[in-house]
Order: structure tokens, then C-alpha cells, then sequence
């Protein structure tokens, strides 16, 4: 009696593992499918996409390095169209573009940037507003051309000039 109750048991209990086996590799399978699935569409239809999202929003040049990568920058701007664009749609808010440009450098000073203390313009201020405003539309010392933004118009660099100027304390 005990014995044959072993044998039923057995025979179920080993039924039952090898359904369980089956299941198991039918279990890999499917994710191996679904897996080859998603790699496929995450390198040809995402990759590009999610470039555009994760690249910097600005970049600060500072040094001769800085102004050979500003350089590259802004020719790949300008061949690719961008460089055709008005920055911030021709706005002459010298306090906006400062902010959004100039200040990455200029409130630390880095790379050497007068910041907007007095101490820091004594030699600068004589040179009179148009010198100052040449430099920085064509870029003087550690400073790229237009701190730059080449899409910057040079009524925008002289905007954010006047801007700094008025600020310095
Ligand atoms: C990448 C950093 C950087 C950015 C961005 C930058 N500057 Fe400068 N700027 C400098 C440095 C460094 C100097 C000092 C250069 C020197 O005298 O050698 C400087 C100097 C100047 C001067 C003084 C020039 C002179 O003749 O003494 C002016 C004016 C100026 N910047 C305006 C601007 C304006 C306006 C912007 C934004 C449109 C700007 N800068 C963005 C780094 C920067």
C-alpha cells in the first residue's frame, strides 16, 4: 500500500518538475526574443535622439585650447545652419544675453575674465566703450570671439557691453 503511494507520488512529483523545466526554458526564450527586440530598436531609431537630449547646454573655452574648441564649435554651427540664426531672436537685452553668455566666465572669472568690480576695469575703461566693445565681438586674450556664441550680432555683444559697464561696481 505505502510502496504504491511512493510510486504515484513519484511519478507526479516528477511530471510536475519536468513541466516546471519546460516552462523554464520556454521562460528564457521569450526574454532572449524580447531582448534582441528592444536592442534593435534602441540603436538605429534612438541613439541619435537620445544624443540630442543628453549634450551639454553650453560649453565654457577657456585657454588657447578653449578658443581652438570655440573655433570648431562655432564653424560646426555655421555649417550645419546654425550659424545662419539669430541668438535669442535679435534681442539686445544686454542683461539676458550677459546672463545666458558672458557671465559663465565673467562672474568667476575665469580663464583670467574681469569680473564686475572696479578693481578690475581701472586698465580696461580708458581703452573707451567702442575698443572694448571690439574685443569682445572679435575676442581678446582667453576670450573667444563673442564669448563663443558666433550667432551673437554685434549689436548684441555691444548690448551686453554697455550691460557689463553699467554693472560694475
Ligand atoms: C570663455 C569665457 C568668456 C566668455 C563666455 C566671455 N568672456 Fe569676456 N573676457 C574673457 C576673458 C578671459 C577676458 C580677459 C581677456 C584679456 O584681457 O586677456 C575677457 C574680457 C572681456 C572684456 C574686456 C576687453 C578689454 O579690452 O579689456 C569685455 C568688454 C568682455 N570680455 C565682454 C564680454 C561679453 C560682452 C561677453 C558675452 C557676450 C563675454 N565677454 C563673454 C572671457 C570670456
Amino acid at each position: 500500500m505505502s510502496e504504491q503511494d511512493d510510486q504515484i507520488f513519484l511519478k507526479r512529483f516528477s511530471l510536475i518538475i519536468a513541466g516546471l523545466a519546460i516552462f523554464a526554458v520556454l521562460i528564457v526564450g521569450l526574454a532572449m526574443t524580447m531582448n534582441d527586440r528592444l536592442a534593435v530598436s534602441e540603436s538605429t531609431a534612438s541613439g541619435p535622439a537620445t544624443l540630442e537630449r543628453i549634450k551639454p547646454v553650453f560649453a565654457v573655452y577657456a585657454g588657447e585650447t578653449g578658443r581652438a574648441a570655440a573655433m570648431a564649435a562655432a564653424e560646426e554651427a555655421a555649417a550645419s545652419g546654425g550659424g545662419q540664426q539669430v541668438a535669442f531672436d535679435g534681442s539686445t537685452d544686454g542683461e539676458m544675453i550677459y546672463n545666458n553668455v558672458c557671465q559663465a566666465c565673467h562672474m568667476a572669472g575665469a580663464a583670467g575674465a574681469p569680473q564686475l568690480v572696479a578693481a578690475q576695469w581701472e586698465e580696461r575703461l580708458p581703452q573707451g566703450e567702442d575698443t572694448l566693445v571690439q574685443h569682445a565681438i572679435n575676442g581678446i586674450g582667453a576670450m573667444p570671439a563673442k564669448g563663443g556664441r558666433s550667432d551673437l550680432t554685434d549689436e548684441q555683444v555691444r548690448a551686453s557691453v554697455e550691460y557689463m559697464l553699467a554693472e560694475i561696481e
